[in-house]
């Protein structure tokens, strides 16, 4: 257990986890937005970064319409075949097992086909907290979208709302439950804090490469949602 990796948890809850990412009261009307966010026109091709089991990508369809193309990328398996199952009807939704931090985009991919082409815009959402490192990783979708693309994040972290301190300690409980105990991945000092800190950093870098579409939070203060366009 204390060496698990994270796709090793995602893949053990990936029902449990598909669950909570369609059902939690407020999200939908996120992931509605944050696709929103990512200003597609009908026929763009759409990247989305460790997808999971897929919650975005009908949305992202909805935006692109049956002639555009959208890619989720995710490295843990099971998630990506529910991810599958989910956008089956729609045979421009292709998902891809990669690494969002060197995705499969122009470059050969052992597990997967390549995808070649420009990339309009890339959403990650719930993702950049578990990467080493999340600017560089936010630099590095910048630009591959290059100027003019859009980039989308949103992510949990501390509320500094009026009513924070009840929804913060919710929050810490779900980052403490939720994230997988690897000897990477967890801290013995407060993972809350570390959430945070990735999540600012790479929130920050987007403000710093992009003109603002979207600087707003949602669910109670807790999820931050950050949009741009490359400049
Ligand atoms: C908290 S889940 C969020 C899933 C989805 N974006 C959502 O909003 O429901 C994080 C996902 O990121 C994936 N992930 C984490 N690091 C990754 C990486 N470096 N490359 C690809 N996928 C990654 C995990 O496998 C997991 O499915």
């Amino acid at each position: 257990m204390g060496s698990e990796t994270a796709q090793e948890f995602y893949g053990r809850w990936a029902s449990l986890y598909d669950l909570i990412a369609r059902r939690t009261p407020g999200i939908p009307r996120l992931r509605r937005r944050a696709a929103a966010a990512c200003r597609l026109d009908r026929g763009d091709t759409v990247v989305e970064m460790g997808c999971g089991t897929g919650a975005n990508l009908p949305y992202l369809r909805e935006r692109v319409g049956p002639e555009g193309t959208v890619i989720g990328v995710d490295f843990t398996r099971p998630v990506l075949d529910r991810a599958r199952e989910h956008t089956a009807e729609y045979d421009n939704v292709h998902v891809v097992r990669g690494d969002a931090t060197r995705p499969p985009i122009g470059r050969a991919n052992a597990d997967g086909p390549t995808v070649d082409g420009s990339v309009d815009a890339i959403l990650a959402t719930f993702v950049v907290g578990m990467l080493a490192d999340p600017a560089g990783a936010v630099d590095d979708w910048c630009d591959l979208v290059g100027p003019g693309g859009r980039v989308v994040l949103a992510n949990a972290a501390s509320s500094d709302a009026w009513y924070a301190p009840p929804v913060n300690a919710a929050f810490r409980a779900i980052v403490v439950l939720s994230t997988p105990p690897t000897t990477k991945l967890r801290y013995e000092d407060d993972p809350h804090r570390r959430l945070d800190a990735k999540v600012d950093a790479a929130h920050a870098r987007l403000r710093d490469r992009s003109a603002a579409i979207a600087d707003e939070t949602h669910v109670f203060g807790v999820v931050r949602l950050t949009g741009g366009r490359i400049e």
